[in-house]
């Protein structure tokens, strides 16, 4: 492999990404893969710190937009200091969460237009779009209820949303399976870890090829 993979991995709380994160890792790894696993917003302290600010339930007078310029601002950073150099190291990268979060969230959700916020994340990303993104779907109630059977999760601002708010953030991520069919791969998050986790690494085989 002369340059690395960037994979990412999107959908709503509770869908499951985190569990199936740490499996392809340990696949991988023991394949002999050199893999590095990171997740948005945050990832290196910058972004870190970013997340503090955007993810704060105290925020609650935190405009859209600037919601959206500060999730591009961590990506930007994170991009920069961890995935790109881990990309041209030959790594495969597995980020959860990229753009793709910014389309469904900022973009659907919060109503700002899925084409103003991939302007604003054009700035950010430099035209460097993952080669694969698994997209996993769930109902937004069994996503929350999984959450909630979860008592170490701490609940975030974004949590705190209603589930008209849930619910749009899934209908804006169906948008995206439509617009970028040859990138976005959906998974039926609904299924058993093992299902889902079988699904995802057999795509990743194909892909690392
Ligand atoms: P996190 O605790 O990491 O949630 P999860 O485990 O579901 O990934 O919180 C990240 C939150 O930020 C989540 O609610 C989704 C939201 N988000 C956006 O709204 N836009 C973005 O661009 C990104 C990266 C995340």
């Amino acid at each position: 492999m002369k340059k690395g993979v960037f994979i990412t991995i999107e959908g709503p709380e509770g869908a499951g990404k985190t569990t199936i994160i740490e499996m392809l890792m340990e696949k991988l790894k023991t394949e002999g893969y050199p893999v590095l696993s990171t997740r948005e917003p945050g990832g290196i302290e910058i972004a870190e710190k970013i997340r503090n600010v955007i993810l704060d339930k105290e925020n609650k007078a935190m405009d859209a937009r600037t919601e959206a310029l500060l999730y591009a601002a961590a990506r930007r950073q994170h991009l920069v200091e961890k995935v790109l150099p881990a990309i041209e190291n030959g790594y495969i990268v597995i980020c959860d969460r990229f753009i793709d979060s910014s389309l469904a969230y900022q973009g659907h959700a919060r109503g700002l237009g899925i084409d103003e916020v991939y302007a604003i994340n054009q700035f950010a990303i430099e035209k460097l779009m993952p080669d694969a993104t698994f997209y996993f779907d769930v109902d937004p109630e069994m996503g929350l209820e999984r959450i909630n059977r979860d008592k170490g999760r701490e609940i975030n601002r974004l949590d705190l949303e209603g589930f008209e708010f849930h619910h749009k953030v899934r209908e804006g991520y169906r948008l995206l399976c439509a617009r970028y069919p040859n990138r976005i791969v959906e998974i039926d998050a609904s299924q058993s870890v093992e299902t889902v986790f079988e699904n995802v690494a057999r795509e990743i085989e194909r892909i690392i090829q």
